[in-house]
């Protein structure tokens, strides 16, 4: 590989900031954004309130909502690096856009609310980034405001999460007894003679620990003793930083700080970056790994989103790239389809700007039209590489509901938008088997999703629809062989549908009729619904 290409990958970050809503994702990606130079004002990734627009806001839905549905990415140069944020839905509702985002990603951020700790989204997430074993910064925000006792937070971390925490920096107070930040590398206290929440870097002021004369001048006494002995017990009863552990996703650096303010920002971003890992290898179905620094492109395809620009109707997938350099033009293989091709209009999100790109490198994402070639988890590499990426779990859908096409005029463009939206991924259908495709079963993560269906529904196959929920949770594979369900005694409520492969599923109505099923019919073979979708 030359020396350029090896440089280009190495100096890529590319990581997911995961929190539950009101974390204040949104404000650290922007002041990242700030920081790095990619945006101009503070605002500009906001998709809450009135006209601002978010980033990511492609969909007609999200803007009448005022929410991110999609994911998207970002791309900015900082000090060197080159980093790719991947942006996960910051909404109440879950997808399973939201967890393959995470596969993508070789790290993540996770922003944590002071005032309220682990909450349930950040549950989800964790587990997902866990289950990858990929590095996981904590930034603990809000300082500003009241906030919950540090120690408290870092054991409620370590206790529900199983992983060691490590304090990079430690608070002194909070709310409106905030007083700054002690760094625990450099043993200063870092203090602000004014907050702000503009886009410019904090003014800081940087007093080692041992300088208590000029400290004092600074920050109130007792909040100093208090640091002291806080500092001392860190150092002497804390975890040992170990940068192994950090790579292995068992020892998280944790940040305190104000997203809002900017302060600890910084300070977050330089350590963040120096911590965190260069793109990673990725196993390879077929053996072995594949090193980023292959000298072979190689890329799977993470995320397909419909419809992100009205001018354009198709479809546009994102891949990963996990090795090598991609060429625009130059003609790739893609594995599960066995033909080669050449990716048309390949694009890059550079902060707000979607550009079409000439070359890019492991670690980053490119968007590429897709007139309906992929599907996610598909490889795409150099002709006559033998590499299958593996690891695109599908998760089972947690809220059911049956969809009944409404006007029978319109049946095949129902049929036709329930099976390529089944396709992508995005949302679950299931099919009635032996019966016609008039009536499907929706599975979704997050309730959201069902208005997305809707919309898409509407809006590209032109198909208004009834929607029934059900209060069915519970999905399994079947893995009998030429399965009958009429054939087994299950409860009356228990349904058999068929997904788009024509693979076999019961869903249930809790827990207690799996287990009817289970005990009832021995030979009945269940498994979880979530599996690789290379494999399934
Ligand atoms: P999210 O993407 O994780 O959902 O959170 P977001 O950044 O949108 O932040 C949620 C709310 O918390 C916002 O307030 C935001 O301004 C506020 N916030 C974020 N970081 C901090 C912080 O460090 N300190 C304080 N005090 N507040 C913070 P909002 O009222 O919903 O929106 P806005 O009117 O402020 O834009």
């Amino acid at each position: 590989m030359d020396e350029n290409t090896k440089q280009q990958i190495q100096r890529r970050r590319t990581f997911a900031i995961i929190s539950h809503p009101d974390a204040g994702k949104t404000t650290l990606t922007e002041k990242l954004l700030l920081y790095g130079g990619a945006i101009q004002s503070a605002g500009s990734v906001k998709g809450k309130h009135g006209d601002k627009h978010a980033t990511s806001d492609w969909m007609e839905l999200e803007k009448q909502r005022g929410i991110s549905v999609t994911s998207s990415v970002m791309q900015f140069e900082y000090e060197g690096y080159c980093i790719n944020i991947l942006d996960t839905p910051g909404h109440q509702d879950f997808s399973e856009d939201t967890y393959r985002t995470l596969m993508a990603a070789d790290s993540a951020v996770m922003v944590i609310d002071a005032a309220k700790g682990i909450e349930p989204q950040t549950r989800k997430l964790f587990k997902v980034c866990a289950m990858r074993g990929i590095p996981i910064f904590t930034f603990i925000n809000k300082m500003d405001r009241e906030a919950r006792d540090p120690f408290e937070l870092l054991d409620e971390l370590e206790t529900e999460f199983g992983i060691g925490t490590y304090p990079m920096n430690w608070p002194i107070s909070c709310g409106a007894t905030f007083q700054g930040i002690y760094d625990r590398a450099t043993r200063q206290v870092l203090t602000y003679d004014d907050f702000h929440a503009g886009r410019s870097r904090l003014e800081t002021v940087a007093i080692p620990l041992e300088d208590e004369e000029t400290l004092v001048e600074r920050i109130t006494e007792t909040y100093l003793e208090t640091l002291k002995e806080q500092a001392e017990l860190l150092d002497g009863a804390g975890e040992e930083f170990d940068l192994g552990q950090v790579r292995k996703g068992k020892l998280s650096p944790v940040f305190f700080g104000s997203a809002l303010n900017n302060f600890g920002v910084e300070q977050f971003l330089e350590s963040f970056l120096r911590l965190t890992t260069s793109p990673l290898p990725r196993r390879n179905a077929e053996g072995g790994m594949v090193d980023p620094l292959d000298d072979h492109f190689s890329a799977f395809v993470f995320k397909i989103q419909a419809n992100m620009n009205k001018a354009h109707r198709d479809r546009i997938s994102f891949l990963r790239i996990c090795s090598g350099k991609f060429q625009r033009g130059k003609e790739y293989y893609h594995l599960q389809g066995g033909k080669s091709l050449r990716l048309s209009r390949p694009q890059q999100m550079m902060a707000q700007e979607r550009d079409v790109i000439d070359e890019a490198y492991a670690g980053d994402i490119i968007g590429v039209f897709d007139p309906g070639q992929f599907s996610i988890g598909d490889t795409v590499c150099e002709i006559g590489q033998n590499v299958r990426f593996a690891g695109i779990p599908t998760f089972a859908p947690e809220h059911f509901a049956i969809v009944e096409q409404i006007d029978s005029m319109k049946r095949k463009q129902f049929s036709k938008g329930m099976t390529e939206i089944a396709q992508e991924g995005a949302i679950q259908i299931f099919f009635y088997p032996n019966s016609g495709m008039e009536r499907v079963v929706v599975g979704v993560i997050g309730m959201l999703q069902f208005d997305v269906l809707k919309f898409r529904m509407q809006s590209e196959y032109g198909v208004e629809y009834l929607r029934r929920d059900i209060a069915h949770e519970l999905i399994r594979r079947v893995r009998n062989p030429e399965f009958n369900a009429e054939d087994y005694d299950l409860t009356s409520d228990t349904m058999w549908v068929k997904d788009v492969r024509g693979g076999d599923l019961l869903i249930f109505n809790g827990s207690w009729a799996v287990r009817w099923a289970e005990e009832k019919n021995p030979g009945l073979i269940l498994a979880e619904f979530h599996q690789d979708i290379q494999e399934g």
